[in-house]
């Protein structure tokens, strides 16, 4: 019995220091799956604020704050999920052959989502407007260099 304990507990130590990064895929579909899901979430955070940025919802800064705190959850996800030999999904081949450009698009989204936070967290409509815009060209670039069309 206590030995068991202790494996528990050993298991237990180990889910606690997997952090995505080191998120270890067993086969290359799960991956792609992971990374799906992640973007998935990112798209349905980021869209549920679009109808207040384009002023057809009121503006609820508690209610913005929150969903952008949720992206920046989100946000830190998809990455680690492209790693080598998971090609497939959406995911362009360029991915993998032009990895500076695919980081540099993270990074940009990085930032974009950073300046969102900062004006979210301000309760600053305008600037939440401006940011909000920044972030969803930042994406769509991403998506036009590295995302195959449907
Ligand atoms: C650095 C690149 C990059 C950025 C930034 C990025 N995406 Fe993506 N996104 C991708 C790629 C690549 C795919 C294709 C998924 C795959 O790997 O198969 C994708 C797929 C998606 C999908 C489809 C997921 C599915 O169900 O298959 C959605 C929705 C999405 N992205 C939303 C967003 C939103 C919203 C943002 C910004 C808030 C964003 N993405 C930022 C690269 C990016």
């Amino acid at each position: 019995m206590r030995k068991k304990l202790g494996l528990f507990a050993v298991a237990g130590l180990i889910t606690l220091a997997s952090t995505p990064s080191m998120a270890q895929f067993a086969k290359a579909e799960d991956a792609v799956k992971y990374r799906e899901a992640a973007m998935a979430l990112m798209g349905s955070h980021f869209g549920r604020m679009a109808p207040v940025a384009k002023k057809e919802a009121p503006y609820d800064k508690d209610k913005i704050k929150e969903n952008v705190a949720v992206l920046n959850v989100l946000a830190g996800l998809p990455w680690a999920a492209y790693g080598a030999g998971t090609e497939g999904g959406e995911a362009k081949a360029e991915i993998w052959s032009d990895a500076s450009g695919f980081k540099q698009a993270q990074d940009q989204f990085t930032t974009a989502l950073g300046k969102l936070t900062v004006a979210a967290d301000a309760g600053d409509f305008d600037a939440f407007r401006v940011a909000f815009g920044a972030v969803g060209k930042s994406c769509k670039s991403c998506h036009d260099s590295y995302r195959k069309k449907k």
